[in-house]
């Protein structure tokens, strides 16, 4: 079997990581594969929602520990910005990326996780940062990201003692948001799919648009302020809310999502334009 599988099911692609002889480390040529497959699955309007996840049991081991060891610190700065890039890349895709945790998501394969919109995970997942543990630290965002979601506290124990969660502490701490038997983690994370995909995709886009915005994950094209050295007040991130919010106004999806309200239909079918 290939390194990746990517399978697309209704709306939904799955991005299947199988690079079993090294539990899917993160290596220079691995991380062009993905993208490889980023690139397909952004060529294809059909694809409403991405779900990433790992095969055995592993997501991902962390960054390829064999290919880092004898770097320069500007081999690795250079080398770090593949990690880094595709992190931002996932984050930015205008679609909704679901990290489904499989099994180890550890260092460079925490920070993927962190990248993606929603982190589910099956019951075996364990996740962290052990960078501390090789004598460095994160390189893809860890750092950045983790006390965004769970906050500063609990971030900096686990980045500071390497300690990684199981999926029960992950859940307690906001870190990912269900928890499902390993063999149910593949349907369930569809089943999220599917709960997404019938929705208005103008509207789920300009939602995860909008989120973004507000936690500091604008794209520089979303709006001037975001090269500002300040973080847009609250009144800036309710108007670039209002400006996202008002052009739906002029979608198809809003006539037929608020009139079958008022038509009282049952069963709303969105055309996404
Ligand atoms: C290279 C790795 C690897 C990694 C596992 N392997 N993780 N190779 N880089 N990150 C390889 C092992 O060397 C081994 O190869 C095979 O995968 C199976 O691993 P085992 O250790 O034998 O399996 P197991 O005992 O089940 O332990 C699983 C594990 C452990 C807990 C996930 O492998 C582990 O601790 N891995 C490292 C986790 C880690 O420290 N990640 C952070 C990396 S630094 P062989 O050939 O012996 O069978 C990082 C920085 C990010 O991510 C910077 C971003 C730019």
């Amino acid at each position: 079997m290939a390194n990746i599988v990517l399978k697309k099911i209704g709306h939904t692609a799955v991005l299947t990581l199988n690079k079993k002889s090294t539990m899917n480390a993160l290596c220079a040529e691995f991380l062009a594969e993905i993208n490889e497959a980023l690139d397909s699955v952004e060529a294809d309007e059909d694809i409403y929602t991405l779900i990433i996840t790992g095969s055995g049991k592993s997501f991902v081991a962390g960054a390829d520990i064999d290919e880092m060891v004898d770097m320069t610190p500007q081999q690795i700065l250079e080398w770090s910005g593949l990690g880094s890039g595709l992190n931002l890349r996932l984050e930015k895709m205008p679609i909704p990326v679901i990290a489904a945790i499989n099994g180890y998501a550890l260092g460079g394969g925490l920070e993927l996780a962190l990248a993606c919109d929603i982190r589910i995970a099956s019951e075996n997942a364990r996740m962290g940062l052990p960078e501390v543990k090789l004598g460095v630290i994160c390189g893809a965002g860890g750092t950045q990201r983790l006390p965004d979601i769970v906050g500063e506290s609990i971030a900096k124990e686990m980045i500071f003692t390497g300690r990684s969660v199981n999926a029960e502490e992950a859940l307690k701490i906001g870190l990912i948001s269900k928890v499902f038997p390993q063999d149910k983690l593949l349907e369930e994370a569809l089943n999220l799919a599917l709960s997404i995909e019938k929705n208005g995709q103008l509207a789920v886009r300009a939602a995860k648009k909008a989120v973004n915005f507000g936690i500091g994950k604008a794209q520089a094209s979303d709006i001037e302020m975001s090269t500002s050295e300040n973080l847009p007040s609250i009144e800036d991130r309710c108007l670039f809310e209002r400006e996202t919010f008002a052009p739906l106004f002029d979608t198809e999806d809003q006539k037929i999502g608020m009139g079958g309200f008022l038509r009282k239909e049952k069963d709303i079918k969105f055309k996404n334009k």
